[in-house]
């Protein structure tokens, strides 16, 4: 069975009825603002947070304010992959034990973060309520060019949520069929919910850019013949041994190894983002951002 057989039979499957994700208030906005990014997959371990990291410094390499924040909430591990132990994290700002200015760490002269937190339990939903705590502080930072948002991988209301509110979401995959047909199945529920979001594809872990380009390709196909929608190919990184010794070291990679083929791929594909601004304003966090003016 080819991967194509795959995903046409993924897609001719029965579509069950999901629950509607209630999302931050449309309002107008401003290009003058902050893009908000969001990273994420179906399949999880392809590289989300590795990828989050190096973009971040190698967009800050051309001058640009970013902020992570890691809402892979309870479980994240951002923070650990940039060898910091910030006080507070997004969590303790939600449960009230600190301020959102408080749970910012900065990591270098334009990096901040903020970290996602621990939790005894694997699953957190934000409620509504924390939603609104969330917008509500954000709109109170005004220093960003960007704003990254690293979640956790599959189909689940908070992923749903900051896909959804994002100007750009970058969806990883690897060359492997089951990280591309998950893959598939979280673009397939986004674009359910919204044909209008700004979805690119990163292909991590290439052995060739040809192998990338092919791996894009089959997501594209497929999102343009059964779901009318129409996903790009933003780029590769390549599958490097860099990228495991600079996690063990808790170092970002192109900070350790900036010669090495991942960091020439992330340089890459921060060139090709900070090239091209997206501003969506059809998504909920437009109206946040249009107020981060600077
Ligand atoms: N380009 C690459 N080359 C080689 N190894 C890689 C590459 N990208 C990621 N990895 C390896 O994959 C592991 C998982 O990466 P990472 O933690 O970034 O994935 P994730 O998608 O954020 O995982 P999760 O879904 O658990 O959040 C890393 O520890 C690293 O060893
Ligand atoms: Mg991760």
């Amino acid at each position: 069975m080819d991967q194509a057989q795959r995903l046409r039979e993924m897609v001719s499957g029965k579509v069950k009825k999901r629950k509607k994700v209630p999302v931050l208030k449309k309002e107008n906005n401003t290009a003058n603002r902050p893009e908000i990014i969001t990273i994420t997959s179906g399949k999880g371990g392809v590289g989300k947070s590795n990828t989050c990291v190096n973009l971040a410094f190698a967009m800050a390499s051309t001058s640009k304010r970013v902020l992570i924040i890691d809402v892979d909430i309870g479980l994240g591990n951002t923070d650990l992959l940039l060898g910091v132990y910030p006080s507070y994290s997004l969590l303790e700002y939600l449960k009230g034990k600190c301020s959102l200015e408080q749970a910012i760490m900065r990591v270098s002269e334009k990096v901040d973060i903020i970290a996602g937190g621990e939790l005894a339990k694997d699953d957190f939903l934000l409620s509504s309520k924390e939603r609104d705590v969330i917008s509500t502080d954000i709109t109170e930072l005004k220093l960003y060019d960007y704003i990254i948002f690293d979640t956790g991988a599959g189909i689940s209301s908070n992923i749903s949520y900051f896909c959804q509110s994002a100007d750009r979401v970058l969806v990883l995959t690897t060359p492997e069929p089951t990280a591309i047909t998950d893959a598939y199945a979280l673009m397939k529920s986004l674009y359910r919910k919204s044909k209008d979001l700004e979805i690119q594809i990163i292909v991590n872990k290439v052995i060739s850019v040809q192998e990338g380009y092919e791996t894009a390709n089959k997501l594209i196909t497929v999102s343009q013949k059964f779901l009318l929608a129409k996903p790009t190919y933003l780029g590769y990184i390549f599958e490097d041994s860099s990228v495991t010794k600079a996690v063990r070291k808790q170092v970002p990679y192109i900070k350790e190894y900036p010669a090495s083929s991942s960091s020439k791929s992330v340089y890459q594909l921060a060139a090709s983002i900070t090239g091209s601004k997206v501003i969506n304003s059809k998504t909920p966090l437009g109206f946040l951002s249009a107020l981060f003016k600077r």
